[in-house]
């Protein structure tokens, strides 16, 4: 069982109501709940800025169409085989795929092979997302 700790908070009215209208807007049912989501999000900062990430998520949207570039996306992913460890390949529709790979390793690796895919000629949307271990969260 968790062991939960409490403890009082002071703000101003006013960044209490900007903060109460934000957590109700994203879904939050209580302010605990948006509290410890915003510190697990910065723990996971704190991680990656001191070049401890562990996992990251990349997402690039691209046309298989375009001339070998299905084909460069594959050898560039095969080449970091070690690097990513799960692929999500979705058809968006006639032209358009949406590749969600999975990245376990060193940050400065897993940053470096996400700029190379993303910077690819033809990659139309790419973004990478440095996620958490779990650990301590
Ligand atoms: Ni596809």
């Amino acid at each position: 069982m968790v062991r939960l700790k409490r403890f009082g908070v002071s703000m101003e009215r006013s960044l209490l109501g900007s903060f109460d209208r934000l957590l109700k807007k994203k879904g939050y049912t209580n302010r605990s709940e948006a509290i410890r989501g915003l510190v697990r999000r910065w723990l996971v900062e704190d991680e990656w800025s001191k070049g401890k990430g562990k996992v990251g998520v990349l997402l690039i949207v691209y046309d298989h169409r375009k001339r070998d570039l299905s084909a460069r996306i594959l050898e560039k992913s095969h080449h970091h085989h070690h690097l990513i460890i799960s692929t999500l390949h979705v058809h968006l529709d006639e032209n358009s795929c949406l590749e969600v790979n999975i990245l376990k390793g060193r940050p400065k690796e897993m940053e470096r092979l996400a700029e190379q895919l993303i910077a690819t000629k033809g990659v139309k949307f790419g973004q990478f997302i440095p996620a958490a271990s779990g650990k301590g969260l």
